[in-house]
């Protein structure tokens, strides 16, 4: 423990803990924009600047991501402290006029009017970065980000087009502070048709809450009574209840990826039990025959598969290579956007490039496959015989090779596609 002294008062604390978790413990009120307890810091809006003083020095800090030291001196309302909350409202003010949270956060701070320039009025977005924060911390969809510089700097997905890794679960939505985040349910509707091009997935299951639903109300989610109930039960977003992201840290294993929470087969497939039904995708390893596929064939919905029958047939240049599957069951549902684009089960094999949902007869099948401690040995020696194997195979990159991201793979893949195979899909 450590004391130090906030507005005159000597209080102990635990190092590290920021300023602003002490001075809210001591009901100490302090003005947050960037701010959020489930997300990291960011130290962005400053409006939580108090002053600290330290060997005899004075300096103004944001108390959100300020860790607390021995013996430091803080002042939350000094006159300085205020002023500089005060420019900072009449910055936001100027920025966005019309947005209600901002006009309230001002009158708290006795700001009437701003003395900067309004670029834009319509403009609702203050840059805080809660949504961005929170598709990356907390759903893990990692769909949306700043873009551009200085006053062209703002949120939105990459290049400006809409994001096929937005599981649309609203949750950026739920918390911008200003009503700048809108879900623009037709381009939702859009993206996120699912294997019959008119159903949809609901954004529950999207976020690993619901084992398999599909949403039959246009993504209209207040019409919807499981989103009353998901409502009813957490009193949040279902996102920050639940922190989907949590599981979703993947490791990086000889240079190949690997999902800890997933269950493995020595098919190279993952598997994730769903309530009754499994999902399948390909592993990293073999996932790189989905590289520069041609296409990915997958048993049509109604399917009887039976272990060991051919589960995916992946096509490019003429070569084929079939992953079988690890179980008997019917499939249920086929992820038909890798058939649209068979490069998708190798750019995101674990997520978006999932390959189909099988109901398992009998049920309990899963369990013979790898998983936990055994699972990461089982990978990881499998990872360390491929990247040996690329390591022999791989020709002197080219000037031109050397500097595009996985071309001396493709290569390997292209010239070595039977071995490949043979090394990685017979048992
Ligand atoms: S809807 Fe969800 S996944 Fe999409 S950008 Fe917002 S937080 Fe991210
Ligand atoms: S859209 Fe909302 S949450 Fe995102 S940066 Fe702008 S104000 Fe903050
Ligand atoms: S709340 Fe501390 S910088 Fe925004």
């Amino acid at each position: 423990m450590i004391t130090l002294t906030i507005n005159g008062k000597k209080v102990k604390a635990k190092e590290e803990t920021t300023l602003l978790e002490i001075c809210r413990k001591m009901s100490i009120s302090i003005p947050t924009l960037c701010y959020h307890p489930d997300l990291a810091p960011h130290g962005s809006c400053r409006l939580c600047t108090v002053e600290v003083s330290e060997n005899g020095k004075a300096r103004m800090v944001t108390s959100c991501n300020f860790p607390a030291r021995e013996g430091i001196k803080v002042e939350t309302h000094s006159d300085q402290v205020i002023q500089a909350r005060r420019i900072l409202v009449e910055l936001l003010l100027a920025r966005c006029p019309q947005v209600p949270f901002i006009q309230d956060l001002a009158r708290e701070l006795g700001v009437e009017k701003t003395p900067f320039k309004t670029e834009n009025p319509e403009n609702n977005c203050i840059l805080c970065g809660l949504c961005v924060r929170t598709c990356n911390e907390i759903v893990g969809a990692d769909a949306i980000g700043f873009s551009h510089r200085g006053t062209r700097k703002k949120i939105g997905t990459p290049f400006e087009i809409d994001s096929e890794q937005c599981l649309a679960c609203g949750a950026c939505e739920y918390i911008c502070p200003t009503g700048a985040v809108r879900m623009e349910m037709d381009r939702i509707r859009k993206i996120k048709r699912s294997d019959t091009g008119t159903l949809r997935y609901c954004r529950y299951m999207r976020l690993g809450l619901v084992d398999f639903m599909v949403c039959s109300n246009g993504f209209e989610c207040w019409r919807c009574e499981v989103d009353q109930a998901m409502e009813d039960r957490f009193g949040t977003h279902p996102a920050f209840a639940v922190k989907p992201a949590k599981n979703k840290h993947p490791l990086q294993v000889n240079g190949f990826t690997f999902f800890p929470e997933l269950f493995y087969s020595e098919e190279h497939l993952w598997a994730r039990p769903m309530d009754g039904n499994i999902q399948l995708g390909f592993d990293d390893l073999v996932s790189t025959f989905a590289m520069e596929a041609d296409s990915i064939r997958l048993p049509p919905p109604g399917t009887v598969l039976k272990k060991r029958q051919v589960l995916a047939e992946i096509t490019a240049a003429g070569k084929t290579a079939r992953v079988l599957s690890p179980f008997t069951g019917t499939v249920s549902v086929i992820n038909r956007d890798v058939e649209e684009s068979p490069s998708l089960a190798w750019r995101d094999p674990y997520r978006r490039g999932w390959l189909l949902i099988l109901q398992p007869e009998p049920p309990d099948q899963i369990s013979r496959l790898y998983s936990g401690e055994p699972a990461k040995t089982w990978f990881t020696k499998q990872a360390a015989n491929l990247a040996t194997l690329f390591m022999k195979w791989a020709p002197k990159p080219s000037k031109k090779e050397e500097s595009q991201d996985g071309q001396l793979i493709r290569t390997i893949v292209r010239r070595h596609w039977d071995k490949l195979a043979e090394v990685l899909l017979s048992h």
